[in-house]
């Protein structure tokens, strides 16, 4: 390989210069392998991107290739709620279980959850989504027509629609039908779309996903609603599902509202790539444009990016630029290493931290000061010597950020991987 590699460089580098020599230009910028150009750079480092290649969860798209599958059978089955530390990909896993429902020629729809703001316009604009997916197939105008009126009255329910203090418009082009989803509880008036939506969906022998990420920040009294709703349709075997996304104490957040949550769902947690995943998530895509890394550098990039996906894609991006051939080596990596930490630093650490105010700042350097493990909220108040009951407020509002999470009482832990050490380099 390295002969091959050399011949290949050289002959680059031939090509190169006779390009610029024509053109009486000096040979800059330096001489780089056509395979590591930067315009072809696989990797995608972002909340949300499409990783170019979905490492290491196969077993969560078995688990919902199965969930699919019972649930279009009218079968029982627990929908799937995945977990986990900002980075770690849930919105993406999400992103492509809605892939493999549309493939299944469900009708899909999906939200992102925000604090303080009722589900209730997202969730009819979702379901609108998903009921137009299914339309062009459906063999009965009038029924897709009649479950649009219930929709539509529905999205008229929600306060601020009902008050006309908002320009909203549900965007549907039928009259709102009267007398059911529409009575102002958001509970019955959930479990009556869902029924409808999903009966719709049954005329086609298909189903009906709505995805929900960030669910963390639904509204408790939300989230009581919309496990009501799936609840009443387990029992009816409507063929909806409710697919979420959430930080690691999502499930508490469910279970403080209904007991029986746990029931209606199963957890996933999703957790950093092992080795192997790590690596097939830089080989592959690299692979694919004939680029190749040396077993040290994947040893170096395991070490800086800890298996978190994001910083896998961030650190071999970087690593990616600046090689000047392939194979990418460990050396390129040391060199990629500060640049990387570096947009890390702003992108991903510092927006997050600038969301904070001074006190709320002073109590996440607190808790970097006592390690990356989750910490005692009793510690944090005696490293400030503060009283606990004085930094409630701070702790709170952080949780509401999504900075930070209690996943047992009494303890707290950064929701953003490495943030103590991101910190703990931060002047306070
Ligand atoms: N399985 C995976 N393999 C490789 N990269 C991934 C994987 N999952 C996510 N990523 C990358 O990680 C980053 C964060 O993904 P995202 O879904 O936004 O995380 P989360 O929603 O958990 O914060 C993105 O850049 C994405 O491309
Ligand atoms: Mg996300």
């Amino acid at each position: 390989m390295v002969m091959l590699e050399a011949r290949r460089h050289a002959r680059h580098a031939t090509r190169r210069s006779t390009f610029y020599g024509n053109l009486g230009r000096p040979q800059y910028p330096a001489i780089k392998s056509e395979n590591v150009d930067p315009v072809r750079n696989p990797y995608a480092p972002g909340a949300g991107q499409r990783p170019p290649e979905l490492a290491g969860r196969d077993r969560e798209l078995r688990q919902f290739e199965i969930v699919l599958e019972r649930v279009a059978r009218g079968r029982p089955e627990r929908s799937m709620v995945l977990t986990g530390l900002r980075g770690v990909g849930k919105t993406v896993l999400l992103n492509t279980f809605r892939s493999m429902a549309m493939q299944r020629l469900w009708g899909t729809g999906k939200i992102e959850a925000r604090p303080e703001q009722s589900i209730r316009r997202p969730v009819a604009s979702a379901l609108h989504m998903a009921v137009r997916e299914l339309a062009p197939r459906h063999r009965a105008p009038e029924r897709i027509e009649g479950f649009l009126g219930v929709l539509k009255a529905f999205a008229m329910r929600d306060p601020q629609a009902a008050k006309g203090t908002s320009h909203w418009s549900p965007g549907i082009d039928v009259p709102a039908s009267r007398g059911r989803a529409d009575s102002g509880d958001l509970e019955i008036d959930l479990t009556e779309l869902f029924v409808d939506a999903a009966s719709v969906a049954t005329d086609l022998g298909v189903g009906i996903a709505l995805f929900i990420d960030e669910m963390q920040d639904v509204q408790a009294v939300d989230v009581s609603a919309l496990c009501a709703a799936c609840h009443e349709l387990s029992q009816s075997g409507g063929p909806l599902i409710v697919v979420g996304a959430g930080l690691p104490h999502l499930p508490g957040v469910l279970s403080a509202s209904k007991s029986y949550s746990e029931r209606l769902f199963r957890y996933a947690r999703i957790d950093r790539l092992d080795r192997a995943a790590a690596d097939l998530a830089l080989i592959a895509p690299a692979a694919r444009e004939d680029v190749e890394f040396t077993e040290e550098a994947l040893d170096a990039l395991y070490e800086a990016a800890d298996g978190y996906p994001y910083f896998v894609q961030a650190y071999g991006k970087v690593a990616w630029d600046l090689a000047p051939a392939s194979p990418i080596t460990a050396d390129d990596v040391k060199v990629a290493a500060p640049e990387a930490e570096g947009e890390l630093a702003v992108g991903f650490f510092g927006s997050r931290y600038e969301r904070a105010t001074p006190a709320e700042r002073e109590y996440m350097h607190a808790m970097a000061s006592i390690g990356d493990e989750p910490v005692l909220t009793s510690d944090v108040a005696e490293t400030l010597k503060r009283k606990p009951s004085s930094l409630s407020p701070a702790r709170d509002s952080l949780i509401k950020k999504g900075l930070i999470y209690s996943a047992e009482r009494g303890l707290i832990a950064f929701t953003v991987p490495h943030f103590g050490r991101f910190l703990r380099a931060q002047p306070i």
